[in-house]
């Protein structure tokens, strides 16, 4: 009998495949295609602690590979999430992560202990991409200082295991990481979008109302691996990976570099099956190759023999 579990520390997965933010709404909206509980875990749409409208259109460009994105984290607040979303999350036996936005260090904080008092909520991710109003505009998830005193802040009010979501937009994600880590973090997720735009030739214009937006799906994938792989051979705490993941084969990837768990964000957007199918595509895997435990196979990158 094969083991897909994986075993985060503060968490059991039932799988490593989780639903990634923004891509897979508040995971209700998939549930006509699969049943919900055959996902390791669900991380929801971002939520601020009040509604939000998001960017105006148009908000999102196809590219090669690769979709852009300026949706702006719109989204129903934590009133209505907890009244409406939460208690119909709660019949799948699934992990449920509530993806944490804010303005400000304290708008965080104040969602998170909101949130703490609901049951149903497996662990908070932190998504520090989000700019700070208070900071300049500046995200938090690009300075090591700024992100040490986020999390160091929400620590103190949650009642739940905290994962820390990184921007790859910056030089050394390292660092950022690790920072995360000394604050308190339980684990972390990576990586958010890379900052990009598209451009109309035809008409001169942006392709984005915002001109500016964030790029996922498989054109990221060997650079979130990259820094998958820099960011788990550091810390000492269990990080996710996320970037372009389309197939089991992408997943298994993430999982040798040293990813404990995947988040699939742009592939629900394509086949809305698409978790499923990885998680058939990891059994199938373990299967043809003897593993009784996929935690056996993480971070077994093979550097040193000529094997
Ligand atoms: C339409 C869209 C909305 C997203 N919204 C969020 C969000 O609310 N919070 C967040 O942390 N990440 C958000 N992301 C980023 C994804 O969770 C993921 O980190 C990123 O897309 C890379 O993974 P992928 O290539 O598998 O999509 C969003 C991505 C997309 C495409």
């Amino acid at each position: 009998m094969i083991n897909l579990s994986v075993d985060l520390g503060f968490l059991k997965l039932k799988n490593p495949v989780i639903a990634a933010s923004g891509a897979f709404g508040y995971g209700l909206e998939f549930a006509p295609f699969f049943n919900l509980s055959k996902l390791g875990g669900i991380v929801v749409k971002g939520l601020y602690f009040s509604p939000r409208e998001g960017n105006p259109p148009p908000r999102l460009a196809e590219t090669h590979g690769g979709l852009i994105n300026s949706i702006g984290l719109q989204g129903i607040g934590v009133e209505r999430f907890s009244e409406e979303i939460l208690p119909r999350l709660e019949k799948y036996d699934t992990a449920i992560i509530v993806n944490v936005c804010g303005d400000s260090d304290e708008e965080y904080a104040s969602i998170v202990d909101f949130l703490s008092k609901k049951e149903g909520i497996a662990a908070f991710e932190l998504n520090i991409s989000c700019p700070n109003l208070k900071k300049d505009g500046l995200c938090p998830a690009l300075d090591p200082e700024a992100t040490y005193s986020l999390v160091s802040l929400v620590k103190k009010t949650s009642s739940r295991p905290l994962i820390t979501k990184l921007s790859p937009n910056v030089t050394d994600i390292v660092e950022i990481a690790l920072s995360a880590q000394e604050a308190g973090s339980d684990a972390i997720s990576l990586v958010n979008t890379f900052l990009a735009m598209a451009v109309d030739p035809e008409t001169r214009k942006p392709r984005l109302a915002n001109i500016f937006g964030g790029l996922s799906g498989p054109a990221i994938k060997p650079i979130a691996l990259r820094m998958v792989y820099q960011v788990a051979s550091r810390v000492q705490i269990p990080v996710i990976g996320i970037g372009g993941i389309l197939s089991g084969k992408d997943a298994l990837e993430f999982l040798i570099a040293g990813a404990k768990a995947v988040e699939v964000g742009t592939a629900n957007l394509v086949d809305p099956e698409a978790t499923v199918k990885i998680i058939e595509e990891l059994m199938d895997y373990c299967q043809k190759k003897k593993i009784n435990n996929i935690e056996d196979i993480i971070g077994t990158l093979n550097i040193n023999s000529e094997e």
